[in-house]
């Protein structure tokens, strides 16, 4: 037994401004940039479906898990678990979890940033070529009217060497991020979702209806819901949970810290489902929003990372009103990765004030300018650092440059190490009677949530976790 750590005294101020935060949380760049990525990586249709799979057998069930150790416990991700579990009767060793999730939600940020930058860059250049042609008395042009699919695909390549610009971007994207989370729960995070998620939802949903229109739809909806089992390879699943698992923004301490902040009377289950149902919706929309783009133009849709930087801005270029749908798609890119940075340095945030006593801001300033450097570590290994191997020693990582590394660590091993404590703890450790009553399930519906967290989640992750990191076991 150990005592009860902090607990906090912030709040959201009603159900629905903590489901908007969840969802911003959710909703990101795992949505718009690494999804349609992966699915186009590998082979679509069969990935779609596995992802959906774990989406609702595993990703679903925890998703309920972490929000309910959150509320139970009421403070930080390592405090919420320890509290859930002195409250229990188990060691205080529980704790690593949240460790596990806390320092994964740090280290994530540091790249996302990075990534996120790009965004905003991009969202620049298009943003300037449509209000050229706006001021040119060309509205509905093309994007970047003039340069060729080289100079526009050269770019990208251009952007990664131009370490101060690079190094700019990711500065204003980390100090908006610390700017946010360091005004306060009420404040701060509910404010910003209030505002850019629905102005996320609405651009998603115009945007898809333009490429549903203008593009080849039908062919992305074969590409995305054909599916073709033999590329399902081990590792391909364990892509596609941990892509679930980011996308779901589980094992990395966001809903714990979010549901630290959720009343008491509001019923975790239903909201824990339209957190995964928005979440995974959001996923495929921005596939068909994407692909049809992609296809329209005879892009390749297994572009990998450069697929929505390097090919869409060429489409773009091809498409009706492309300049002004192209800075579009970018804002909207840039809104979804900033209500997900904000959780992402929001749950070290809660730990330094609840655990250490600091003031909101030198906690987040703390955290926001610590995985800035990471970030920069990141942004190196694009270009100068590119040969520099932090995991060489590991097969899977021998390739890798500090950027991939920490996003393949992250994804691939934290974040299902995570999900796989996060579901013995729920399932097997929590006291039973309060693990009931946070859900607020009842009957049937509770033993099969039970069911799913006691023995179906950490059994497939577990799996999927070992034939991903070690295909050899297969002979593959
Ligand atoms: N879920 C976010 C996305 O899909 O982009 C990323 C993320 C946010 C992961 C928060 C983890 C997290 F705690």
């Amino acid at each position: 037994m150990v005592a009860a750590t902090h607990t906090t005294s912030e709040g959201w101020s009603s159900r629905w401004a903590f489901v908007l935060a969840a969802v911003g949380a959710a909703v990101g760049l795992g949505n718009v940039w690494r999804f349609p990525t992966l699915a186009g990586e590998n082979g679509g249709g069969a990935f779609v479906l596995f992802y959906i799979g774990c989406v609702v057998l595993i990703g679903l069930p925890l998703v309920l898990s972490e929000i309910l150790i959150g509320r139970a416990g009421r403070s930080d991700a390592v405090g919420s678990v320890r509290n859930v579990a002195a409250e229990s009767g188990r060691s205080g060793g529980w704790a690593t979890l949240g460790w596990v999730e806390v320092v994964a939600a740090f280290l994530i940020l540091s790249f996302y940033s990075v990534v996120a930058g790009w965004v905003i860059y991009y969202a620049g250049v298009m943003g300037r070529d449509f209000f050229g042609t706006l001021f040119a008395g060309a509205p509905f042009a093309g994007a970047l009217q003039g340069e060729t699919t080289e100079t526009i695909q050269q770019r990208m390549g251009d952007l990664f060497t131009n370490i101060p610009l690079l190094l700019a971007m990711h500065t204003v994207f980390m100090g908006i991020t610390f700017a946010v989370v360091a005004r306060g729960v009420h404040d701060g995070i509910e404010k910003a979702a209030t505002y850019l998620m629905p102005a996320f939802f609405v651009l998603l949903i115009a945007i898809t209806i333009y490429g549903a229109f203008l593009g080849n739809f039908a062919e992305a909806v074969a590409f995305l819901f054909t599916p073709d089992f033999s590329k399902l390879t081990a590792p391909a699943m364990n892509t596609a949970l941990g892509q679930a698992l980011f996308s779901m923004s589980l094992g990395s301490a966001a809903l714990m810290t979010y549901g630290a902040y959720v009343s008491r009377e509001t019923k975790l289950a239903p909201t824990a489902g339209m957190i995964a149902f928005a979440d995974t919706g959001v996923a495929i929309i921005a596939g068909l929003m994407i692909f049809p783009i992609v296809f329209a133009v005879g892009l390749d849709p297994a572009a990998g990372p450069t697929l929505v930087f390097q090919s869409l801005p060429a489409a773009f270029q091809q498409m009706p009103a492309g300049s002004l749908v192209g800075f579009l798609f970018f804002v909207l890119i840039f809104f979804a990765a900033l209500t997900s940075s904000i959780s992402l340095l929001e749950a070290p945030t809660s730990w330094g004030i609840n655990e250490r006593g600091w003031s909101r801001p030198k906690s987040a300033f703390i955290f926001s300018f610590s995985a800035f450097v990471i970030g920069i570590a990141c942004l190196l290994s694009l270009s100068v650092w590119s040969d520099i191997r932090l995991l060489g020693f590991w097969s899977i990582f021998a390739e890798t440059n500090i950027f991939d590394t920490i996003d393949g660590f992250t994804g691939k091993v934290m974040l299902p190490v995570a999900a796989l404590l996060t579901a013995i703890f729920v399932g097997w450790r929590a006291d039973r009677k309060l693990v009931e009553s946070e859900t607020g399930l009842e009957g049937g519906l509770f033993g099969l949530w039970r069911f799913l967290v006691c023995w179906l989640a950490p059994i497939a992750v577990a799996l999927i976790l070992v034939f991903g990191l070690f295909p050899g076991l297969l002979g593959n």
